[in-house]
């Protein structure tokens, strides 16, 4: 589908790091994005929702809201599998009564994270986290409506404008701290969300169904992303690698996640940039420079 002059209607578009990147991406593609934040839409409501794209009547639904707390999915099991489980295949039956495109956003962390090399599409997700369980039972449910203009796509590792993220919190620290400890035994791949929604719609535009993997191209850890981060920055912060066990969180999160591109790059012919190009557009564009002395 060609997104210019096309309603997209994006839950999750007004407040959501990810969907405000669809959003702008989606405006400088010549379409009419209807971004939505919960306040505007609850996805939970199904009356809403209804009424919703009845007034908006959209020519494509992308559903970029979720429940995104890793940790505090552990203690707030029904709300993370109502908003990533149930959710996700009510949108996709509205989208079929429709019959407009559907988009909606998976994870990494539906893996378990055991294995050594990039993860495919084929790959079974067998999380550890409620978080993972909850958004691989959303990739199941929308694969058992079978809805044929579907298409799922998982990322990892989301940083970039709008919203809080990993490196933002990490650039503020080194504000304030002398020292960071970060992991650097979890391997995966960074996402910069504005490559994330312009590359979306390069599937689109090839009619894309099913399941696709992407990121930007490249992996690390996440003591890899800090400290690159912090020096891009110019913060003056010692960064230190530590291992997992040093740094216990509520849910468990896969030690290697890295999501291989090879379904992407072949449907579209595009290779995503690196994501040390990304992280360096990204603190050019958002973040002081440092001052000298
Ligand atoms: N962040 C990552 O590192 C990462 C990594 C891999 C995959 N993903 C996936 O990528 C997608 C986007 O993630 P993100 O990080 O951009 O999310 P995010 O910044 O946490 O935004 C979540 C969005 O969902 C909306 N939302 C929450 N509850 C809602 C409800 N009941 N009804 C309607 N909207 C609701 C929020 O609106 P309010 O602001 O109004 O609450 C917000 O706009 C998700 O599917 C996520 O699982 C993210």
């Amino acid at each position: 589908m060609k997104p210019a002059g096309k309603t997209v209607v994006i839950f999750g578009g007004r407040t959501g790091l990810l969907g405000q990147a669809l959003t702008s991406a989606f405006n400088k593609a010549g379409a009419l994005p209807v971004p939505l934040s919960s306040d505007d839409c609850d996805i939970l409501d199904p009356l809403m929702v209804e009424e919703t794209l009845d007034r908006e009547k959209p020519d494509l639904i992308v559903n970029a809201a979720a429940y995104t707390q890793v940790d505090l999915a552990e203690d707030e099991q029904d709300k993370a599998f109502a908003l990533n489980a149930t959710a996700p295949p009510l949108l996709a039956a509205l989208a079929a009564r429709r019959s407009v495109p559907f988009v909606h956003y998976s994870t990494d962390f539906v893996f378990r994270g055991n294995k050594s090399v990039p993860y495919t599409e084929e790959d079974v997700p067998a999380s550890f986290s409620t978080y993972g369980i909850s958004k691989a039972d959303g990739e199941r449910g929308l694969l058992r409506l079978g809805y044929a203009k579907t298409l799922i796509i998982r990322i990892s590792w989301l940083f970039g404008p709008g919203r809080t993220n990993f490196v933002r919190k990490i650039l503020d620290l080194a504000d304030s701290r002398d020292t960071l400890t970060v992991v650097d035994d979890q391997i995966g791949s960074p996402s910069y969300a504005p490559d994330i929604a312009a590359n979306t719609l390069l599937l689109l535009k090839k009619n894309a169904t099913g399941i696709y993997h992407l990121a930007n191209s490249g992996e690390t850890s996440w003591y890899g992303l800090a400290s690159l981060a912090v020096s891009m920055a110019g913060k003056r912060c010692d960064v230190t690698p530590v291992p997992t066990s040093a740094y216990p969180t509520k849910a468990v999160r896969p030690a290697y996640s890295v999501l291989d591109l090879g379904k992407f790059i072949k449907a579209t012919g595009v290779t995503p940039r690196r994501w040390e190009e990304a992280l360096d557009e990204y603190i050019r564009m958002n973040f002081e420079p440092a001052a000298d002395g």
